[in-house]
């Protein structure tokens, strides 16, 4: 016995010299240090301390994944907080940090093949990103307590992770915070289902899981107060619906319009992908946008319904068929915009004929700047969540729906979202689905509304 553990420790050390170091980026083209190469995350265990006042953070990042290489060292994305600890499978690894990259050096080489547990424990005060269009992201504080947003790059302010689309893995996210001064605990919301609310005196702990595959920067946390809701969609989809008190007003319709999108969606683009639904509306009214985190769309104040329609269809389009990469963000924004064009359409609106015109002739008010660059490829990642990613690529949907007739589009959205569930798919997919479902070449087409610069001529 004794012999056999010297042995496992002498090729253990042998080990030690061998390997490689896993990349530091996954090498999107617009976030080449995004994610990184090596391993693969199945599993996200995060427990978070938090208290308001301070706006400092405590947490503990349990990440179980699998080597796709030898591993001598390997990164994680990660900014700012402080790291206190980092173990591999238990034992101590060495950190070290180069800007938004933290590299752990376990004691051992991992084994290409082998599932391995990295923890780190880390803490310090959380801070927000600003997108190079000047939208806020990361850990952002709000008037009673914090949210933390991902798109794109977000949440490594608040947890290390793999922080690529690419590798989507499962949560189980435990937030503990205190009692505030009159002695009433805070609310947090997270993605999924709670499985536990646990008072210990002074202090709650909230656990939430989610059990479908996510992408990093669909993962929110928010913390405030709230007046929660349940229910269900009449297909039977739980719903968890938390309004700010400050927002009661405006989000009144919501969980009726919540459940009737979801329906409606499910009819069009296939069943719900996830196992429940719901929105979180919180007062932050400067945001300047919303968010489709995973099963709870985030809202900065209470959405119009063309919002929610938004959002919602994000649960189909982006958040469980996501891009591969960043340059694909048109499959999220083109399908998510098409579903409020068919929204309107079927609720009594404009045709989505009738909006594809007002987008073509610049009448529509959110036409504007549309033709800066093809949707399929912003230049750069300061622009994945421009106008043209959104207008013009629901525009190249209805251009592919006129051209291959309502049976085959509808047929064709439902084959997308149910080939690729919960997992990672491209444009060139796309296209393949497309003229496999109609018998029709459509290269011309979608090169023209995807990929030429400028305003397509003849359409
Ligand atoms: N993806 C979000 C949506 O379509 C919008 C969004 C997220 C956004 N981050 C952004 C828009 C940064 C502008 C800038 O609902
Ligand atoms: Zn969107």
């Amino acid at each position: 016995m004794l012999l056999l553990v010297a042995g496992i420790a002498c090729s253990g050390a042998e080990h030690a010299s061998a390997g490689r170091a896993g990349a530091s980026g996954a090498w999107d083209a617009l976030f080449p240090t995004l994610g990184n190469g090596g391993y693969d995350v199945s599993h996200y265990n995060l427990t978070i301390d938090y208290i308001p006042d301070t706006n400092r953070l405590k947490g503990s990042a349990v990440i179980t994944a699998r080597a796709t290489q030898d591993l001598r060292r390997f990164n994680l994305d990660f900014a700012g907080l402080k790291v206190l600890a980092a173990t591999v499978n238990g034992a101590n690894a060495r950190p070290t940090r180069n800007k938004n990259e933290l590299t752990l050096t376990p004691a051992r080489v991992i084994e290409k093949g082998e599932t391995f547990k990295a923890a780190v424990e880390y803490g310090g005060t959380p801070r927000t990103l600003e997108d190079s269009d000047g939208a806020v992201e990361g850990w952002i504080e709000t008037d009673d307590g914090a949210t933390a947003l991902g798109e794109p790059t977000g949440s490594m302010t608040w947890f290390p992770g793999n922080h690529h689309p690419s590798d989507k893995a499962t949560y189980d996210i435990a937030v503990t915070v205190p009692n505030d001064a009159d002695g009433d605990p805070y609310d947090v919301v997270s993605n999924g289902e709670l499985t536990k609310r646990e008072n210990q005196g002074d202090h709650v702990t909230w656990r939430w899981n989610c059990r479908e595959p996510m992408a990093s920067y669909l993962v929110n946390v928010t913390v405030g107060y709230f007046d929660i809701t349940k229910g269900r969609t009449s297909g039977g989809v739980p719903i968890y619906i938390a309004v700010d008190p400050d927002e009661a007003e405006g989000a009144e319709e919501s969980e009726d319009l919540v459940s009737e999108v979801v329906d409606w969606a499910s009819r069009r683009f296939g069943p719900y992908p996830f196992s429940s639904v719901g929105a979180i509306i919180d007062h932050l009214p400067d945001l300047g946008y919303a968010l489709e985190t995973q099963t709870k769309p985030y809202f900065g104040s209470a959405p119009d319904e063309t919002l929610l329609v938004h959002e919602l269809a994000h649960q189909w389009f982006g958040n469980s068929v996501t891009p591969r990469t960043w340059k694909d963000m048109w499959l999220n924004e083109g399908f998510a915009t098409y579903a409020e064009w068919l929204w309107e359409e079927e609720n009594g609106g404009r045709t989505a004929r009738q909006t594809f015109e007002s987008f073509n002739n610049g009448t529509h008010p959110e036409s504007k700047g549309i033709w800066e660059f093809p949707p399929a490829d912003p230049p750069s990642g300061g622009q994945v969540s421009d106008p043209p990613v959104y207008g013009r690529g629901a525009m190249a949907l209805h251009r592919v729906r006129e051209t291959v007739g309502d049976e085959d589009f509808f047929a064709i959205l439902r084959a997308w979202t149910k080939q690729h569930r919960h997992g990672n798919a491209d444009t060139a997919e796309f296209i393949a689905l497309c003229e496999m479902t109609s018998g029709k070449k459509l290269s011309a087409l979608f090169n023209t509304w995807l990929y030429e610069e400028g305003k397509p001529k003849g359409d």
